[in-house]
């Protein structure tokens, strides 16, 4: 018995230096990324993480222990992207844009980067309502679904940290828009009518494209749209011909010039 309790209380030691290490791992991360805000540096370097694992494997050589050491590394890098986003967006990320734009899939591809939590609008709609997005505007007319996001949002107001991939008619509605200014950064993604028709043709889960499935509707329904969608986003980005971590970059780099131009306004006004 006193045997088990010395094993136990080494055990504890090792927690004791674990916790330490591993805290002090953090505040480095913490550090690169001030860094890189500061200097503009990408933030994603999907070949740091790899190089990274390639470096423990090598360290590890034949370890007993190998796989399961690797396991919890995967936790720590994990980890790292969470307090990466942390430190960098304290406020949600609304994604605003046409249907097609890229919100669902650029969303999917910053939760995966960023560690945050996401919510699709549509899906949490579908979800409440047991029905789909076009048996809604079936059955009950598009009115009722207007609604049923300006509600959505609202239930979003708690949420912090988290990004928002938005249906594309909501915006157009003043007061949701004025929501999401409050509640978060807005970043439009935008795609020419025929990237987007590409994108969509082969869906039938937009009751608005179903009997319009053509490039000149969808151009003038996005005209229409324009100025609403220009007026809200405080970052723009276009998505046509370029890959999904490009956009994300691109839609990180922008968001921090814009908290980085904002802190220096606030610093400037605490001066005078
Ligand atoms: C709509 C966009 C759709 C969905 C609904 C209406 C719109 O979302 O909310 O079909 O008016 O633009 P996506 O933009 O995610 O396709």
């Amino acid at each position: 018995m006193e045997r088990l309790e010395e094993i136990r209380k080494k055990i504890g030691e090792c927690d004791d230096v674990i916790i330490e290490q591993l805290a002090i791992r953090m505040s480095h991360i913490q550090e690169i990324i001030a860094y890189k805000k500061a200097t503009g540096i990408p933030i994603l370097q999907p070949e740091q993480e790899k190089k990274q694992t390639d470096a423990l494997e090598a360290k590890l050589g034949d370890c007993e222990f190998e796989e399961e050491i690797l396991d919890i590394f995967k936790y720590i890098m994990k980890n790292s992207r969470r307090i990466q986003a942390k430190s960098l967006f304290d406020y949600n990320i609304f994604l605003i844009g046409f249907m097609g734009a890229g919100k669902s899939t650029i969303a999917g591809e910053l939760q995966r980067k960023l560690e945050m939590e996401r919510v699709e609008m549509d899906q949490m709609i579908v979800e409440k309502q047991g029905m789909s997005i076009s048996e809604i505007f079936d059955e009950y007319g598009e009115a009722y679904f207007r609604n049923l996001e300006s509600n959505t949002l609202i239930e979003l107001q708690k949420k912090s940290q988290t990004i928002v991939s938005c249906g594309g008619g909501v915006v157009m509605r003043e007061e949701n828009a004025d929501h999401m200014k409050k509640h978060g950064r807005v970043v439009l993604l935008t795609a020419k009518p025929e990237t987007i028709y590409e994108r969509v043709k082969d869906s039938d889960e937009r009751p608005i494209l179903n009997n319009n499935m053509n490039v000149e509707f969808i151009s003038s329904l996005m005209e229409k749209r324009r100025e609403r969608y220009q007026q809200v986003a405080d970052v723009v980005v276009a998505t046509d011909g370029k890959d999904v971590v490009t956009i994300c970059e691109e839609i990180i780099s922008k968001l921090i010039a814009l908290d980085n131009a904002d802190e220096k306004k606030k610093a400037q006004e605490a001066e005078i």
